[in-house]
């Protein structure tokens, strides 16, 4: 007898719109030639990152982390002593860094002025200025045109981030919409500060997220929405492998061939 948690669950899960009807799948990988990109939005702490990764791999595509982008960007902020309200010489450093993804490398990392700079964007301080460095206008246009440029480079993209469906590109074949309660979200996300070392605020967490939620939705550039034609796939009771499966039947289903 399933309970009342597992049936609105159910419900939840079965609340999907997506851009084409479902069918049933006639093949197991999507044809070398074919160009498609999946495009993942979401709040965090939905996993949309490591399961758009798998995603990836499973159906042969590559991986573009466009919050890589935003957090390189944060870094040469900081590491240039420049501030979040001078947008044009932000922009400027971050065009002179010419920031691009060695595609050798699983998952591909990210380069400024040719150097790796994936060990410096995960750092606290970047993460705790990301957010506003994310919310510049002038830097986001920046970033939607070179997103475009390496989705013409690498057509067969599976891509994250929370503006890609609805912003950057509408015309995905695939669009989802990750989402997840706010407790499960605050929940995963002291999980991973906890196996890092850190000493965590659960409560605290909540309120941040819940917090960012409402800026983000309400930000005037890239604001956090569900694009009409994604579908929404909430991920509170779900594996991490429950998701990347649902995710790759559905993309089988959707991408014509
Ligand atoms: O997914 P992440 O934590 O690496 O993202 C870093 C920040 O960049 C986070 O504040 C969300 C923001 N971001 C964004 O505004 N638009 C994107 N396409 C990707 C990330």
């Amino acid at each position: 007898m399933p309970d009342a948690a597992t049936t609105e669950h159910a419900q939840r899960a079965s609340q999907t719109a997506v851009r084409a009807p479902s069918r049933p799948r006639s093949r197991d990988v999507i044809p070398l030639d074919q160009p498609v990109i999946v495009a993942i939005d979401g709040p965090a702490g939905t996993g949309k990152s490591s399961v758009a990764r798998e995603l990836a791999h499973r159906l042969g595509l590559d991986f573009l982390d466009t919050g890589a982008m935003y957090r390189a960007a944060a870094a040469i902020m900081l590491d240039k002593g420049l501030r979040p309200d001078d947008a044009q010489r932000l922009v400027d450093e971050v065009v002179s860094a010419d920031l691009h993804f060695d595609w050798t490398a699983d998952p591909p990392t990210i380069l400024a002025w040719m150097e790796p700079i994936d060990h410096r964007i995960r750092d606290e301080d970047v993460t705790g200025v990301v957010s506003r460095v994310a919310g510049i206008g002038l830097l986001r246009r920046h970033m939607v045109a070179k997103q475009r440029i390496i989705a013409r480079q690498h057509p067969r993209l599976v891509t994250e981030g929370r503006d890609q469906g609805s912003v950057v590109f509408p015309d995905a074949e695939a669009k989802f919409f990750l989402d997840a309660r706010p407790e499960v979200r605050a929940a995963r996300r002291a999980d991973q500060l906890r196996e890092a070392g850190h000493e965590v605020d659960e409560g605290a967490l909540l309120r941040e997220i819940i917090e960012r939620d409402r800026s983000d939705a309400c930000r005037t550039d890239g604001p956090l929405i569900r694009p009409h034609d994604a579908e929404l796939v909430d991920t509170s009771d779900l594996s991490f492998d429950e998701v990347v499966d649902h995710l790759y039947e559905r993309v089988l289903a959707i991408i014509p061939g």
